[in-house]
């Protein structure tokens, strides 16, 4: 840490509380906040460590009237399992809190009312959506339609999960209130906006020329957004869950809910610390780091420190180290498809075995790009790197010590040259280390600790205590001092990242004392210290185990294609001349690029055998535009022509869709003419 700063206020992204937690969570966010505060404790830094449910928002109420209950009762019961599963994990929130706790509410009130009567909202009418019946206006989840572009019924007024493109409820035909089933009526109402282009300029200069340290992805990412030119954000909504609008005249309105859950952050310090709170959020010598996924990466870099800047007393972000996204064998995490392995059901499956999957999420931690969970290779990080090269490393040290030396550390007689070769790599590897974290480089950093067990082993298999155990004791009691002080080295450079099973190894090593400044040391056991008794570390993973955890993902595959099916049975028989209405044909591509400001949409350039012919098509998160170049692909060459965003598409080409919502672009299985029919 810089100079500069006297204190760390770290803060974890707060997960809604609509559903459990999942491996995704906890590698993308949770283990890597965690490791960054027990580092920071192990040196005795002044720190803070901040978690909570984000309680409010439009999924839960939908997700409340589904179940006919209230949508408290959806947070009570998610709250607290999502705390158990933190807990579980060892994650050492100083505090984890909910957003609808009384000190939210009014703190968030308040953070508002400052703003406001700072002037620092402006206030716009529009219309919106309204239900007659319900008396209610709608979220744009709750009114569904005919999407404008695949045509498919049942999409939703921000998107169609169909085709995946991006909508506004207006766009819908037919639109339709999911509360009272009628058709809703178009109502003016008031919101309060945060007029984000008024702060684009500090902005700039704050993000994009003094945080250019920020990791490349979220640097990338916030640059991206400046440079498109951002636009005021309302902060409040039309909705009978949440925190109300402070202000008269705001009857039915509450704040939205990213206006209040990054609130959150400060309400829990402050619930934590309800008389030092401040120091954490206001004090220029405290440093403010966020852990998010990308997902988030808007909301901390640009919408929270326009309202804290807005406010006035607060600090802003020194770094908001925000991570890509961990997919789970080969397929994106889904709740909804329940493609994840829950935290709670680990617990189960696998007592006591925490640290394994810690270790795993930061060896696969997708620091710079989407990451892959797979149990195989769950399975072969514990064997071949937990069981055989950490644990076998202790198990040697400690088991040994207790063969010759009943237990108590030798003394070290004189050092040969390799013993000291290996320590002084020991001394490196703390240096790296270090290093690395504090860059927000956890993978690597684990990896560098993992070196130290490597050092450890390879230096038992060289100097071979067993084999001298007959011959020269005092050697074998200078090679075993050597261990043991690499062991207890272990168990603190392993602490921040796997926390239980450090507390094993302290426990076994007897050791009391241990911080981040000792690392490196050769003194840490005293000779004639007692140890206690040996355990195993880590245990080896069977395949079994794994095959179970395997087949439970296919089990959940097979059932997600039947429900698929069930819900996308093959349409009732058309006559054949209906068939011959299509005109499907096979083109090649010429051109591909991506369309401005439309993140589904890619526009094409096809040879269809006569003509240039452009055709727009929304499988821009499928296909790079570069990868279908050349290719020949199959469209629908007598579709009406449809302007999207203003571009007149030709046609449409066609794609198969998987269960879980990629596409597949159909493809003639040989070379044909462009212009060829499909029949
Ligand atoms: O994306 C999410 O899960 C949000 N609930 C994160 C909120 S982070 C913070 F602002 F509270
Ligand atoms: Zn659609």
């Amino acid at each position: 840490m810089e100079k500069k700063f006297k204190r760390t206020t770290i803060t974890s992204a707060l997960p809604y509380a609509n559903g459990p937690v999942h491996i995704g969570h906890l590698a993308g966010v949770y283990v890597p906040a965690d490791i960054y505060a027990r580092y920071l404790r192990l040196k005795k830094e002044e720190v803070v460590f901040i978690g909570g449910s984000d309680e409010h928002g439009v999924p839960i109420t939908i997700r409340a009237k589904k179940e006919g209950v209230t949508p408290q009762d959806i947070v009570d019961r998610y709250h607290y399992l999502i705390k158990d599963s933190f807990e579980k994990f060892g994650i050492s929130f100083d505090i984890y809190s909910r957003t609808t706790s009384q000190t939210h509410k009014e703190l968030a009130s308040q953070i508002f009312r400052t703003i406001y009567d700072k002037s620092g909202f402006i206030e716009q009418t529009s219309e919106q959506y309204y239900d007659e019946e319900a008396h209610q206006f709608l979220a744009d989840r709750y009114i569904t339609g005919e999407c404008p572009h695949c045509h498919s019924e049942g999409a939703y007024g921000d998107q169609c999960e169909k085709c995946g493109t991006s909508l506004s409820p207006t766009d819908l035909i037919n639109p339709k209130s999911t509360i009272s089933g009628t058709a809703p009526v178009m109502k003016e109402t008031k919101h309060w906006y945060l007029p984000l282009d008024q702060h684009e300029a500090w902005l700039r200069q704050w993000i994009l020329e003094e945080h250019k340290e920020w990791r490349p992805n979220v640097y990338g990412q916030c640059k991206s957004w400046l440079d498109m030119g951002l636009q005021p954000r309302a902060v409040s909504r039309d909705l009978d869950w949440g925190i109300p609008v402070p202000v008269e005249g705001a009857d039915g309105k509450v704040l939205y809910v990213w206006f209040d859950a990054p609130i959150g952050y400060i309400s829990n310090t402050k619930e934590l610390f309800p008389d030092s709170w401040e120091k954490w959020w206001k004090d220029p010598k405290s440093r403010l780091v966020h852990f998010i996924g990308k997902d988030n990466i808007v909301f901390h870099c640009i919408v929270f420190p326009a309202m804290l800047k807005a406010e006035g007393s607060y600090i802003l972000p020194d770094n908001v180290p925000g991570n890509e996204f961990l997919n789970l064998e080969g397929d994106k995490i889904s709740t909804s498809r329940n493609w994840a392995v829950w935290l709670h059901e680990y617990l189960e499956d696998f007592p006591g075995k925490q640290d394994v999957l810690r270790y795993v999420l930061t060896a696969n931690a997708p620091e710079t790009k989407d990451n892959d969970f797979t149990w195989k290779d769950f399975q072969a990080r514990n064997n071949n790197e937990l069981v055989a090269v950490y644990g076998n490393f202790v198990n040697r040290a400690l088991v040994l010590t207790n063969k010759y030396f009943d237990g108590k550390v030798p003394n070290a007689g004189a050092l040969t040259d390799y013993d000291k070769e290996t320590l002084k790599e020991f001394a490196d590897v703390k240096t790296e280390v270090e290093k690395l974290l504090n860059i927000f480089k956890f993978r690597d950093a684990q990896k560098e600790a993992m070196n130290l067990a490597r050092i450890g082993n390879k230096y038992l298999a060289d100097t071979e205590p067993w084999k001298l155990a007959k011959t020269d004791m005092e050697r074998v009691g200078t090679i075993l001092n050597i261990s043991l002080q690499l062991v207890a080295n272990l168990a603190i450079a392993f602490e921040p990242f796997l926390p239980f099973s450090s507390q094993k190894l302290r426990d076994m090593l007897n050791m009391s004392s241990f911080e981040w400044t000792q690392l490196g040391q050769t003194d840490l056991l005293s000779a004639g210290h007692q140890l206690n008794k040996a355990e195993l570390l880590f245990e080896k993973l069977e395949d079994d185990v794994i095959e179970a955890q395997v087949q439970k993902l296919l089990d959940t595959k097979k059932a997600n294609e039947e429900a698929n099916y069930k819900a996308n049975p093959i349409r009732e028989n058309i006559d054949f001349e209906d068939f011959t209405k299509l005109d499907i044909r096979v083109g090649t591509v010429l051109e591909c690029q991506k369309v401005p400001k439309a993140d589904k949409l890619l526009q094409f350039k096809i040879d269809d055998g006569l003509e240039t012919r452009t055709i727009v098509s929304g499988i821009a998160k499928h296909y790079q535009p570069e990868e279908l170049v050349g290719k020949q692909v199959c469209f629908i060459a007598n579709l009406a022509p449809r302007k999207l965003k203003g571009i007149v598409s030709e046609g449409m080409i066609l794609s198969a869709e998987n269960s879980d919502g990629s596409l597949a672009v159909v493809m003639p299985q040989k070379e044909v003419k462009p212009g060829s029919e499909v029949k």
